[in-house]
């Protein structure tokens, strides 16, 4: 898209941020990362082109618990040397100037907090630890993958010898208690949503944006793919968030000036 219509969608999306008078949350899937080299699942080059989703089932994975954590460890790699991208920063930003109350993410990868994010609700848990399903230990996933290269997959419960898994939610598995209830709180109360880098495919996750626009709170799609909200949002932006975000933070910082 050219600078003068993306210049254009910037203004538009800094006013609705700053007439939520602080009431804006931000809610991002994988597309936010993409550009910090992180594949997502279902875009053109996603994850789940390669590998079946099943394998991140929780079934699947107490009965194949090697399998799916030789494969986590080889993800984990990319998760590790990721690092933010400018959608990240852009978001903090916004968080800093007072007009985002909270970054909802179904990201594991910790890049928001990695960028300054102060309030992020991590609604899939995170990719930072391992529990043990017998004791319920909690490892760092570093020292989780070392025991695997060291002693053989999966990795055991250095406590009690139980099957350790990486602490994200698999499929069919709850998300983390509280976390979703949290985020459908401040998605009731909210005036705006900025949703970033998400197909909406995933429920409940996306109960979120969608409980938000119900409530009245005025919608921003930032995907390069239609999302199945972009028929509610008053915005549709069909770029790159680490193209247009920063311009979002430019377009606010002349309005509250
Ligand atoms: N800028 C904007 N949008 C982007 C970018 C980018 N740089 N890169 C990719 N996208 C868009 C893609 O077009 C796609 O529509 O981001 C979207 C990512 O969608 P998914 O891959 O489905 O990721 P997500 O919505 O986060 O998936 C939700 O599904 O697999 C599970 O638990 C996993 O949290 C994940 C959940």
């Amino acid at each position: 898209m050219e600078n003068v219509e993306l210049g254009r969608l910037a203004r538009r999306a800094a006013k609705i941020l700053v007439e939520a008078r602080g009431r804006a949350l931000v809610f991002t899937g994988a597309g936010v990362s993409t550009e910090s080299g992180i594949p997502d699942f279902r875009g053109p080059s996603g994850l789940w082109r390669r590998i079946p989703p099943e394998v991140f089932s929780i079934e699947y994975f107490l009965s194949n618990p090697g399998e799916v954590w030789r494969l986590y460890a080889e993800l984990h790699r990319v998760l590790a040397e990721a690092r933010p991208n400018p959608a990240h920063r852009a978001i903090a930003r916004l968080e800093e100037m007072g007009l985002v109350e909270a970054v909802i993410t179904q990201n594991i990868d910790g890049l928001h907090q990695a960028a300054g994010g102060r309030r992020v609700l991590e609604l899939h848990g995170s990719g930072r630890e391992a529990v043990c399903l017998a004791c319920g230990a909690r490892l760092g996933i570093e020292e989780a993958i070392r025991l695997g290269q060291e002693m053989g997959w999966p990795p055991r419960c250095p406590r009690c010898g139980g099957l350790l898994k990486p602490d994200a939610v698999f499929f069919g598995e709850p998300l983390p208690r509280g976390v979703l209830e949290e985020a459908l709180r401040l998605a009731r109360r909210a005036r705006a949503v900025l949703v970033v880098g998400s197909s909406l495919q995933v429920y409940p996750a996306a109960l979120v944006p969608e409980e938000a626009a119900r409530h009245g709170a005025r919608l921003i799609t930032v995907n390069l793919e239609p999302t199945p909200l972009d028929w509610r949002a008053e915005l549709v932006v069909r770029e790159r968030a680490g193209r247009f975000l920063p311009l979002v933070v430019e377009e606010a910082e002349k309005l509250l000036a």
